[in-house]
């Protein structure tokens, strides 16, 4: 999936106003596609995420042998070839943009006897693969990669894999479910440790599914996650709650845009994604989260967001798990908050889309933000103006250009953003649901530049 580049800009206007629902769960779309294309019979999905990423995965998992249809917006049925009966893909499996997509979906072929490609767009095939791969030799399978352990690379996966206890290096989801959902194709007990528990949607959803799966918390906080291999899933009805990592530029936008009031319906509220929010409130954001309600295993609720004074603070390391693709949008908040806002842990964050420290350093650099960094801290000056006027490199990192984009909407001078087209990948709609709003986000023509 290659874009033409799409520069884009935004500007100050009118305050923020009115109701909206933002598109489904990135993480949890992934998963329902992986999960119902692992099931016997046919699965159900309201409300997926129909963004390039999430698509790529539905594309792969028909590749891998499963029947996916599409029924009409965010409606789609997955016909399960069963755990253990993936069928060889005949072309390489791409998945553009997506981190999630790649990893995961390596760990399902991982434990199958079959060989497949995988392949992504520029920035996927700089990022790490080594953290998934590593595991995944363990449990049997072989690996050939032209260059270290990045894309493009071919997996071959054992007659049978061998279940594992595997004691996660990094605090990644991704890494988690990878080495469970190879864990599915294995017999026997497939241990996973997480010394700092993230994200758990793989581990509500494969229990969902019927999956034997033992969750333990240890008196120092880690996690243990025992997984009987070789179940038979059975299919589920899904419907996909709001994606807080994208409700969060929405938010972030209310608080900095003055007068701006305005409601995000349908969030998912998991504590392991709820990170920015607490991080918002201890800045003194007025947020109120309302209609807090249970569906499918996991808590929704209606987030309110108003235009706030904000205060800076010290966002601990240990929050990071809990809004790790958050950091980029509360760099923006914190530029308008009073005094410094001071971040810690970020070392995952050199490793997403792009080195989103560096990344973001660059974008407030070039705005007139005053910040410093280190290795994995970043610790912004805020004010109650920004200057803006800047243009910021995106390195095909959709958070990166939706976050600057709303800089824009609440800086002296507009914001340009060298290309938008990654927004694609996670959130399609978001210039249209910012223009509902009262946002004035537009593509940067020549004669406009
Ligand atoms: C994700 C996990 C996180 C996150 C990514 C989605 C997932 O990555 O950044 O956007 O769905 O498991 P890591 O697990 O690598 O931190």
């Amino acid at each position: 999936m290659s874009h033409a580049t799409k520069p884009m800009i935004a500007r100050a206007g009118n305050p923020l106003a009115g109701t909206i629902r933002v598109p489904g769960d990135k993480s949890i779309s992934h998963r329902s596609l992986m999960f119902g294309a692992l099931a016997v019979g046919e699965t159900r999905i309201e409300g997926l995420l129909e963004g390039e990423d999430v698509l790529a995965t539905a594309a792969a998992m028909k590749a891998l042998g499963a029947n996916v249809h599409h029924d009409g917006p965010g409606s789609w049925r997955v016909d399960g070839v069963g755990v253990g009966g993936l069928c060889e893909p005949e072309l390489p499996l791409d998945f553009g943009n997506a981190g999630t997509g790649v990893r995961l979906a390596m760990g399902m072929v991982a434990s199958h006897a079959l060989t497949a490609t995988f392949i992504g767009d520029a920035s996927l095939s700089r990022r790490p693969m080594g953290r998934v791969l590593d595991p995944l030799r363990d449990m049997g399978a072989e690996v050939l990669a032209r260059s270290g352990d990045r894309l493009p690379l071919t997996i071959r996966g054992p007659e049978t894999a061998l279940p594992i206890s595997y004691r996660v290096p990094v605090p990644s989801a991704q890494v988690k479910s990878a080495v469970l959902l190879a864990g599915l194709n294995a017999p026997g007990i497939t241990t996973v440790i997480e010394p700092i528990p993230t994200r758990d949607h793989t581990e509500r959803m494969l229990m969902g599914f019927g999956a034997e799966l033992v969750s333990e918390q240890t008196a120092d906080g880690a996690r243990i996650l025992r997984l009987t291999g070789q179940p038979e899933l059975k299919p589920q009805a899904i419907t996909v709650p709001g994606d807080p990592s994208s409700a969060a530029f929405m938010i972030v936008a209310a608080l900095v845009v003055p007068g701006s009031d305005v409601t995000v319906e349908n969030v998912l509220l998991n504590p392991h994604r709820t990170g920015l929010l607490k991080t918002l409130e201890e800045m003194d954001a007025d947020i109120s989260i309302e209609n807090v309600r249970e569906t499918g295993g996991e808590t929704i609720g209606d987030v309110c967001a108003r235009h706030s004074r904000l205060k800076g603070i010290t966002v601990p390391a240990d929050r990071a798990p809990s809004m790790i693709d958050e950091y980029p949008v509360l760099a923006i908040a914190a530029a308008f908050a009073q005094g410094r806002t001071r971040m810690l842990g970020l070392h995952e964050l050199t490793v997403k889309e792009s080195d989103r420290l560096a990344a973001v350093a660059d974008g407030l650099a070039a705005n007139g933000v005053p910040y410093e960094k280190g290795e994995d801290w970043l610790e912004v000056t805020g004010a109650q103006s920004v200057k803006g006027g800047g243009t910021v490199t995106t390195h095909l990192d959709h958070r990166i250009a939706m976050s600057f984009l709303v800089l824009g909407l609440a800086s002296d001078s507009p914001v340009s953003v060298d290309d938008g087209a990654p927004i694609a990948t996670s959130f399609p709609a978001f210039t249209d649901l910012f223009a509902g709003l009262g946002g004035r986000i537009d593509v940067q023509t020549e004669d406009a530049a």
